[in-house]
């Protein structure tokens, strides 16, 4: 949420900045900015709309400055104004910053400093604290023989509370930028002779790949010579430097549409990848080595709870079934931002696990935190190294499918699904689960991408469908057991990218309520696979089509439909429970995806929405 990007180096900043943004879009799209630092004046284009938007006002501006920053906003305080959008300068056009969060005590803030003289052009919290930084630079000149432009962002961090990820220019510094983060991201990319800031490396992998994860609680003074990192206590930190494995054409378009179209055609590759290595020698069991638990410690859990948001929080759910289903240890699943308010009475040998493909969802963080602070053990299901989820939790799995830059979460889905199914098989063969079937388990989750691939190859049909329903207002989805939370998953992905209203219920509760919205105008999407309540799921389809309801019937081959049950038929391979998941959700985002295309949607971009929601 909110894309940061800064450059100090030998290049013009402007078009490094661009760049970085179009990389970062994906992080808000409401509007963008950029500051560049020319002699001793700040330059500032900035506009409404997206990074395209900027880059045509930008290229009407003479930006020769090798200093700047840049930044694309998902708005929070104030509305979509060019007067809203980052970067903001002091009212003496001495600093300019851009932010990422939400700075909780702005309006004291202002009032404290509209008492001082200084003016504010926008509704914004971020204005606040640039005109404290400049109030700080003022007022206490003598530091004491350290940067003074460092200084005065330490000291206006300190009255801070709330969120944030910032970079600022000062027009005393030139070459010079000061960062800080506090529960939004930052990263710093340390390419030849030049630093590239960042929310994320997708803004920094084409200039480098060595990089620098920034803490919360740290601050980062960049200038052309080198960089530093202090904490806000003004400890020295020394920088670990990683190296990103992951090259630039993963972030990148290619031949697609759309990241969301590659990124589900991507699953296979994506699968392979998250379950490599994760596999014992003898076939029958799974390998963790992140986990930091030994298989003593594991076997002394008594329950588990798995938190997640959104998609991250379907996936929970079906790690839920599979696990109780498969290890027997009772789980409990909760919404992040749900668990991190309510206490909830928690058991001493309780283990947490929270999934989040960004690692930086800040309910997800904050649930994680709260957590640790009781005393427990949480381990992560994330995408993303070095990210705050993965610093901060006691050990966990990553799901190694590369950057997800499409706002609908796909590959990420389909690979926490995965983990979890592993995670099942892991405890399972600790507790009471055979060789032979740990085996026949393997087996069946090793199969996974190639079953994917076989779905993939339907999309031409799937597009087809798409077509004939693209028109509809209302959709339901409907499924049973683990395919419960893939119907939720459905029903939540065809509402963000396409915005037609879409419910997610359980077959069975259909006929407790949802069933009155069943109509000729309401399809609904059904799973229907093979198995023990094939026939009651049938009959529930029935009870639709009793009630002239259009259906759309997800079910696997070989399983015949009694005539005229189901408008549209698509056929899942047959498949082991633990991959039923994986393989049922690929239908469901073929068809959001193809919905929303046809209905002429910005399906990387969907209204409203931003990926990884750094705000409560
Ligand atoms: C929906 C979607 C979101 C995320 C949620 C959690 O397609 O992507 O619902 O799943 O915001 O994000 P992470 O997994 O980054 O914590």
């Amino acid at each position: 949420m909110c894309g940061i990007v800064g450059y100090v180096g030998k290049q013009k900043a402007a078009s490094i900045l661009i760049e970085g943004l179009k990389r970062l879009e994906y992080r808000g799209y409401d509007s963008a900015g950029l500051a560049v630092l020319q002699g001793s004046r700040i330059d500032v284009a900035k506009k409404a709309g997206r990074v395209d938007v900027l880059a045509k006002a930008a290229g009407r501006h003479r930006f020769t400055g090798t200093t700047g920053i840049g930044h694309t906003r998902w708005a929070t305080h104030g509305g979509v104004t060019d007067a809203n959008a980052h970067p903001h300068l002091s009212s003496d056009g001495k600093f300019a910053l851009i932010h990422n969060g939400v700075i909780e005590n702005y309006a004291g803030m202002k009032r404290f400093l509209v008492g001082k003289g200084y003016a504010f052009a926008s509704e914004t919290d971020t204005e606040a604290l640039v005109n404290l930084i400049a109030y700080h630079y003022e007022k206490e000149p003598e530091t004491d023989g350290k940067s003074r432009f460092l200084e005065s962002v330490r000291r206006a961090l300190m009255h801070v509370e709330g969120t944030y990820g910032i970079a600022v220019l000062c027009t005393d510094c030139p070459g010079e930028i000061v960062a800080a983060r506090k529960a939004s991201p930052l990263v710093l990319g340390v390419g030849d002779q030049e630093y590239i800031l960042a929310s994320d490396v997708s803004a920094l992998v084409s200039r480098t790949q060595n990089v620098v994860y920034l803490k919360d609680g740290e601050l980062l003074h960049l200038t052309p010579a080198n960089f530093s990192i202090i904490t806000q206590d003004e400890e020295d930190v020394s920088p670990v430097v990683d190296r990103i494995t992951w090259d630039i054409a993963d972030a990148e378009l290619g031949d697609y549409r759309h990241f969301m179209e590659k990124e589900i055609f991507e699953q296979p590759a994506a699968l392979e990848n998250a379950m490599r290595g994760r596999f014992a020698e003898d076939g029958s069991t799974a390998l963790f080595g992140g986990l930091n638990l030994t298989p003593a410690e594991l076997r002394q859990v008594d329950r588990l709870v798995f938190l997640g948001c959104g998609t991250a929080w379907h996936a929970c759910l079906v790690a839920e079934h599979l696990i109780e289903r498969f290890a027997r240890v009772p789980v409990e699943v909760d919404y992040a931002s749900e668990f991190r308010y309510r206490n909830t009475p928690l058991d001493r040998d309780t283990l947490f696990f929270v999934m989040s493909q960004s690692g930086e969802t800040i309910d997800t963080l904050g649930a994680l935190r709260e957590a640790k602070r009781k005393g427990f053990k949480v381990l992560a299901i994330n995408n993303t190294v070095g990210s705050s989820i993965a610093r901060e939790s006691d050990g966990g799995i990553y799901q190694h499918v590369g950057p997800e830059i499409g706002v609908a979460s796909t590959k990420a889905f389909t690979s926490q699904l995965l983990l979890g199914a592993i995670i099942a098989l892991y405890i399972a063969r600790m507790r009471d689960m055979s060789f032979n079937d740990g085996v026949e388990y393997v087996k069946a989750v090793k199969s996974a991408p190639a079953l994917v691939r076989r779905v993939l190859e339907q999309a031409p049909r799937i597009r087809e469908i798409a077509k004939r329903y693209a028109h509809y207002k209302d959709m339901l989805f409907l499924g049973r057991l683990s395919l419960f939370p893939i119907a939720l998953e459905g029903a939540l992905k065809l509402k963000e990218i396409s915005y037609i209203h879409a419910e997610g219920y359980p077959a069975a509760e259909m006929k407790h309520g949802p069933i009155a919205l069943v109509s000729p105008e309401c399809p609904a999407v059904f799973f229907a696979p093979r198995g023990e309540i094939f026939n009651k799921l049938v009959s529930s389809i029935q009870e639709i089509k009793a009630r002239h309801g259009k259906t759309i019937v997800i079910t696997t081959e070989g399983c015949e439909l009694p005539p005229g049950v189901a408008d549209e038929i698509i056929y899942l391979p047959d498949c082991h429970e633990a991959v039923l998941p994986v393989v049922a959700t690929i239908p469901v985002q073929l068809l959001s995806y193809y919905i929303a295309v046809e209905r002429g949607c910005d399906v990387d971009k969907p209204r409203n929405l931003a990926k990884s929601v750094t705000v409560e």
